[in-house]
């Protein structure tokens, strides 16, 4: 269902909202531990020549210079057990075949909202994004012209938000947040063209 939909929304450039679609109902200090754990695990040898194999660039924990946030690789397998299953949940609604599900994921934290994350870019991957505290609002530009706004939408607790590949986006968090993003692959490698 969400596989047609999306198809639908490819020559669009647009992106699917899709409110309310699951429930954590965490906390920061819960996020916290989880970050932790998320920092011993990606120390793991395993971890990281699993994560090279599947052509992540860069290793472990980054923080950005001159805003307060702060992104992470990490092991599906061995992440919080109800983020796993949400995990497994979207790529099984998202019908992904088996062998292109990766093994890492990426977390993103703001500590203060009110910032830009990242510039306006596009990436030669799909994207499946979980807003776990916080809003975020996520700006689509057009794929021809892309200083034309075509869709503007805000990303609440319980949110996800799906990206086809290529879709041309800027994220601003409107509040502290923590956000888990998913790959949707298509065996391709990872890349991303940043527009300003
Ligand atoms: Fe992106």
């Amino acid at each position: 269902m969400i596989k047609s939909i999306l198809q639908d929304l490819s020559s669009t450039g647009k992106a699917l909202a899709l409110p309310n679609y699951f429930n954590l109902d965490m906390d920061w200090n819960h996020v916290i531990k989880i970050l932790d754990d998320l920092s011993r695990s990606s120390q793991d040898k395993d971890f990281i020549s699993n994560m090279k194999k599947e052509g992540f660039q860069g290793i472990g924990s980054l923080f950005h210079k001159d805003i307060s946030y702060f992104q992470s690789l990490f092991h599906i397998k061995s992440s919080d057990p109800k983020i796993k299953y949400i995990i497994d949940t979207i790529y099984k609604d998202l019908d992904i075949d088996e062998h292109l599900i990766p093994n890492t994921a990426q977390s993103f934290v703001n500590v203060l909202g009110g910032e830009y994350t990242t510039s306006k870019h596009r990436d030669n991957w799909g994207v499946a994004y979980m807003q776990i505290i916080g809003s975020t609002d996520w700006s689509i530009y057009d794929q021809l012209d892309n200083k034309k706004l075509i869709q503007k939408t805000t990303i609440n607790e319980g949110d996800l938000i799906v990206l086809n590949k290529g879709v041309i986006h800027q994220v601003h968090a409107k509040t502290p947040r923590f956000a888990i993003s998913l790959s949707l692959n298509d065996g391709k490698g990872y890349s991303n063209e940043y527009i300003d």
